[in-house]
């Protein structure tokens, strides 16, 4: 299990927004679930660092996580997917395709 950062968007906009954000679909509950997971296993403790950030960019495909060093973002991430995130991609070093929104660079940037 190598060392990953995971960073989270909980950027938050004003209800009506036209551009929406991430803590408006749930990125901060999909935050927390991250953390408790994370110290409830001392060997993802000591290889993952997991960030709330601000906007990520592609705030459409909401609630937006990347995790370096494999560039793989993801997208409309919720806190059931949170296992899934943690048990396939953090542990096992495979990305959770169905919600893989890019790879390598920020969606929609050539
Ligand atoms: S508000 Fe989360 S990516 Fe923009």
């Amino acid at each position: 299990m190598g060392f990953r950062h995971v960073f989270i968007c909980v950027n938050q906009r004003p209800p009506g927004h036209p551009q929406g954000s991430c803590a408006e679909k749930g990125s901060r509950d999909v935050y927390q679930v991250f953390m408790e997971k994370l110290q409830q296993d001392p060997e993802l403790f000591m290889t993952t660092l997991v960030t709330p950030t601000g906007c990520l960019g592609p705030c459409m495909l909401g609630p937006t996580i990347v995790v370096y060093p494999d560039g793989v973002w993801y997208g409309n991430v919720k806190t059931e997917d949170v296992d899934e995130i943690i048990n396939s991609h953090l542990k096992e070093g495979k990305p959770v395709e169905r919600l893989v929104v890019s790879q390598g660079k920020p969606p929609g940037m050539m």
